[in-house]
C-alpha cells in the first residue's frame, strides 16, 4: 500500500512537520532565483525578462537554500540520498551549503538538453545544461548501481545524461521531464521507500513515485500548482511489469551529441530554465 502525502504551504514551516530520518530519497527543484529584470530569456523568438514567477524571486537565496536544505538534511535516513537541481544562478550556493553540512557529495549529474533552443545574443555560449548535486549523510548510502547499468544499455552510467527537454505536459514554467526522474527514483530508492519533494511543482516527483510504487511527501506553496500536482499524481496508476518499464526507458542505443539532428529541432523547447544574466554586448574587434 503506497502513501501519498501533498503538503500545502511553506516548506520551510511544513518540513519542521516530517520526522527526522523518515526519508530514503529526497529530490528538490528549487526556485533557482534566474526571474526578474537581470535575466534575460527568448519567448515567441523574441528577448524579454524572465519570470517564471514570483516564488522565483528571492531576496536572500543563499540564506533561503541554507534553511531548506539544512531540515531535508534532518528529515534524510542515514542511508538516504539528497539529489539537487540547479543552473550556475543557485548550483555554487547549494555546493558551499553541502560541504559545509558536512555532507558526502556523491556526483554532479550533467543534465543535457540537446534540444535547448539557441542563443540571440552573441557574446556567451548557449545554455543547454543543469547540474544535480547528489549527496548523503553517510558513505554508505543506497545507490542501485544495476539498474543504472540497465538504463544504460549494459554500460557504467556516466554522469551525462543526456535527455530533451519536453514540450509541457502541465501549464508549470518549469516542469521537469519524468524521464529524468525515472532514472533518480529507480536509482536512488527501492519499492515501498519514500520520497520527498519540497518544491513539488506541477507533481512530476509525485508522478513518479507513485508509478513506481513508492510512498512520496509533495511540499508545494502556490495554490494552482498544488492542485495541478495532485490532479496529475491522483490520475497516476502503479507499473505492474517493472521489467518491460526498465526496457522502455534505456537510453536509445543511438543517443549522441548531434545537435543538428532534424529530429531535435521538431523537438524545440519553449522556454527553458536558462535565462541568461544580462550583460553589455561585447564591443566590435577593432
Ligand atoms: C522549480 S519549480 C518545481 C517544478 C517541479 N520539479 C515540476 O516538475 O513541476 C519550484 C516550485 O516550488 C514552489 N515553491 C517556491 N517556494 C516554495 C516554498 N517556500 N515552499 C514550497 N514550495 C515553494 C514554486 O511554486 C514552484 O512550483
Amino acid at each position: 500500500m503506497i502513501n501519498i502525502k501533498l503538503l500545502k504551504g511553506d516548506a520551510l514551516t511544513l518540513l519542521k512537520d516530517v520526522g527526522s530520518k523518515s526519508v530514503d530519497l529526497i529530490f528538490a527543484d528549487p526556485p533557482y532565483n534566474l526571474s526578474g529584470e537581470n535575466y534575460l530569456t527568448c519567448k515567441s523568438g523574441k528577448i524579454a525578462v524572465c519570470d517564471k514567477g514570483s516564488w522565483d524571486q528571492i531576496e536572500n537565496i543563499h540564506e533561503f537554500n541554507s534553511k531548506w536544505v539544512e531540515e531535508c538534511i534532518r528529515v534524510l535516513k542515514d542511508g538516504g540520498t539528497i539529489w539537487i537541481s540547479g543552473t550556475l544562478h543557485n548550483h555554487p550556493s547549494i555546493g558551499v551549503i553541502l560541504k559545509k553540512l558536512k555532507l558526502w557529495i556523491i556526483n554532479d549529474i550533467i543534465w543535457f538538453k540537446p534540444n535547448a533552443p539557441p542563443l540571440m545574443q552573441k557574446n556567451r555560449f548557449v545554455p543547454s545544461t543543469e547540474l544535480i548535486w547528489i549527496a548523503s549523510k553517510s558513505k554508505k548510502y543506497y545507490f542501485n548501481y544495476e539498474i543504472a547499468k540497465r538504463i544504460s544499455n549494459g554500460k557504467q552510467m556516466r554522469n551525462l545524461w543526456i535527455i530533451s527537454a519536453e514540450r509541457h505536459i502541465t501549464s508549470h514554467p518549469t516542469e521537469k521531464p519524468e524521464k529524468l526522474l525515472e532514472r533518480i527514483v529507480l536509482i536512488g530508492s527501492k519499492e515501498g521507500d519514500t520520497i520527498l519533494d519540497p518544491f513539488m511543482g506541477s507533481g512530476t516527483t509525485g508522478v513518479v513515485a507513485k508509478r513506481l510504487k513508492r510512498n512520496f511527501i509533495g511540499i508545494e506553496i502556490a495554490d494552482t500548482y498544488f492542485e495541478m500536482a495532485k490532479k496529475r499524481i491522483d490520475s497516476t496508476h502503479l507499473e505492474l511489469n517493472l521489467g518491460n518499464f526498465l526496457e522502455n526507458i534505456k537510453d536509445s542505443k543511438s543517443v549522441q551529441l548531434n545537435l543538428d539532428s532534424k529530429k531535435n529541432k521538431k523537438n524545440v523547447y519553449i522556454e527553458p530554465n536558462s535565462c541568461i544574466p544580462r550583460s553589455e554586448p561585447h564591443p566590435p574587434a577593432p
